[in-house]
């Protein structure tokens, strides 16, 4: 992916194809109705014989200039209702110009914009910074694999474009876009990795990667191997991995933003918790064959931590957070561990096997004990692509939360609302939290109630090992960390589900 971003007060001498908005009912913005003016009227005459252009939202019409004029074409971006218009709506947009840009092979545009008195809900620079995000979060491709042409050393799949904001204000623009870049930044960080395949990201690679990939960003990295994970008693973690070659790693990433800050430096830290399983064979227990590609993405938890504490850093965060991801991969051998296995674990809690396919609250657990034990944070939120069950509940849309605190829920149903990453809050119950309680050990991996409420029960597991009541949510991701589409020319491909939302809540919430 080659996407150049640049904002000037000017439309570049370069830019052959200029974009302005238009709104619902083919009203024209006051950039719209400056290059009508500039071209001579031309925007008019095409709305009048192209009726089906209306200016809805993410509408455009491609208009080929006459040979007279400087630029080559303009696009008519719709931006619907302008009362309606909210800063998702500009993204929804700004996503689909990218795909009439990329359909026309275009490589240089811009998207010029004036000030709009007339609009309340919206100021002009967000509806460019919102644009440009919508469009960029598009833009994303893995092509990582892809071989270059022989020919032209390119790859097939590069499309540049040098896309340029012009409006008066830009630098307001800019300034409105830098945060929202640095989300941006830690959402396709979080999507390459969930698309990375399972033998190139396997533990102690991924470990290697956060590591490289954070520390030179200001945050501390701490992994930690198979060794010292039997020295501290990591038993649970550790069983999910015995089967495979690849130990597990846990890692444990962390960005202090207040440090230096007197009053705030002493704060116990926001916890971000990531289910890492590089591939889930599901064990002895193993899975059905179709599809079982798509268990790479068993890891979405941890990449959405990982780029979180990414955008953390990169927009110098003014807030505490720590992440600890757990690293492993589920599979069978005649090392692996089996249903009927009891196995301990860091809490000192027992647990009796009944599935190796449920090994990501195993994973979690261990991880949650060991954020407790070290940083006794102020709140931890943890996410997991947990059960299958989930996905039967809510679909790819919606990502089920089960937390155990009303003020915690309020802030993360608000980030929601902001980034557009949807939360539905799930229940969490005593019935699911004994439903997991085995009459041969402290723990069962399975629930008592068998298939129904798969997502509860999972959830009630990990209740067991949150202490003191901190407040704590559980993220099933096992829905929207991935995309999947009926088109064969769409990629099926990982989303970075977690980062926007996590980034949000932490600017808004906290930051000192
Ligand atoms: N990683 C899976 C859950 C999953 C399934 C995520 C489909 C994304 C798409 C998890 O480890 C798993 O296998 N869960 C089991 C739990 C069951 C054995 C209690 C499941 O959902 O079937
Ligand atoms: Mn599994
Ligand atoms: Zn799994």
């Amino acid at each position: 992916m080659s996407l150049k971003i640049s904002f000037s007060k000017k439309i570049p001498a370069k830019a052959k194809t200029i974009i302005v908005p238009v709104y619902a009912d083919t009203k024209l913005s006051p950039a719209a109705k400056t290059q009508d003016k500039a071209e001579k009227g031309f925007i008019t005459h095409a709305l009048k014989t192209n009726k089906n252009f209306k200016g809805n939202l993410g509408q455009t019409l491609v208009l080929t200039t006459s040979d007279k004029s400087a630029i080559a074409q303009i696009i008519l971006l719709g931006l619907g209702k302008p009362a309606d218009l909210t800063p998702l709506k500009c993204e929804e947009a700004g996503g689909k110009l990218y795909v009439t840009l990329k359909g026309l092979e275009c490589d240089n545009a811009a998207l010029y914009l004036e000030n709009d008195k007339t609009l309340k809900s919206i100021k002009t620079e967000q509806i460019a910074a919102r644009i440009t995000t919508g469009l960029k979060l598009r833009s994303y491709l893995f092509d990582r694999y892809k071989s270059k042409d022989e020919k032209t050393g390119e790859k097939a799949t590069k499309t540049p474009l040098s896309f340029a904001v012009a409006y008066d204000q830009s630098a307001a623009a800019k300034a409105l876009f830098t945060p929202l870049d640095h989300e941006i930044a830690g959402v396709f960080t979080a999507r390459d990795l969930v698309n990375e395949p399972p033998n190139h990201l396997y533990p102690d690679a991924y470990a290697k990667f956060i590591r490289d990939e954070l520390k030179p960003l200001g945050v501390s990295v701490e992994i930690i191997d198979e060794k010292k994970m039997a020295k501290l008693g990591m038993e649970a973690i550790l069983a999910v991995g015995k089967g495979s070659e690849r130990q597990p790693r846990m890692v444990i990433m962390h960005w202090n933003g207040l440090s230096g800050s007197k009053t705030k430096d002493k704060d116990a830290p926001f916890a971000l918790v990531g289910k890492g399983v590089t591939f889930d064979t599901g064990g002895i227990s193993i899975k059905p064959g179709a599809n079982m590609d798509e268990m790479k993405m068993d890891m979405g938890g941890s990449a959405a931590v990982v780029g979180t504490m990414k955008s953390l850093a990169l927009r110098k965060a003014k807030a505490n957070v720590v992440g600890i991801v757990g690293l492993a991969e589920n599979m069978p051998s005649h090392n692996a561990y089996r249903p009927g296995d009891i196995i301990g674990s860091l809490s000192g809690k027992t647990i009796e096997v009944l599935n190796t396919d449920a090994e990501g609250r195993l994973v979690l657990a261990d991880c949650l004990t060991h954020i407790q034990q070290k940083f006794k944070p102020r709140a931890i939120i943890d996410l997991a692509t947990l059960t299958g069950a989930m996905m039967v509940a809510l679909g790819q849309e919606y990502c089920g939360t089960f937390v155990n605190n009303d003020d915690l829920w309020k802030d993360m149903e608000t980030a929601s609302a902001q980034t557009g990453e949807k939360l539905w809050r799930m229940p969490l119950d005593e019935v699911w939290k004994e439903a997991m309680v085995s009459n041969v050990a402290d723990l069962q991996n399975l629930g008592k109630t068998g298939r129904y409420g798969g997502a509860c029960t999972a959830a009630g597991f990990l209740e067991h090992f949150i202490e003191n009541d901190t407040p704590w949510a559980h993220m099933d991701i096992a829905g929207t960390a991935w995309r999947k589409t009926d088109q064969p020319t769409v990629p099926k491909y990982g989303s970075g589900f977690g980062v926007r939302v996590l980034n949000q809540l932490i600017a808004e919430n906290y930051e000192g």
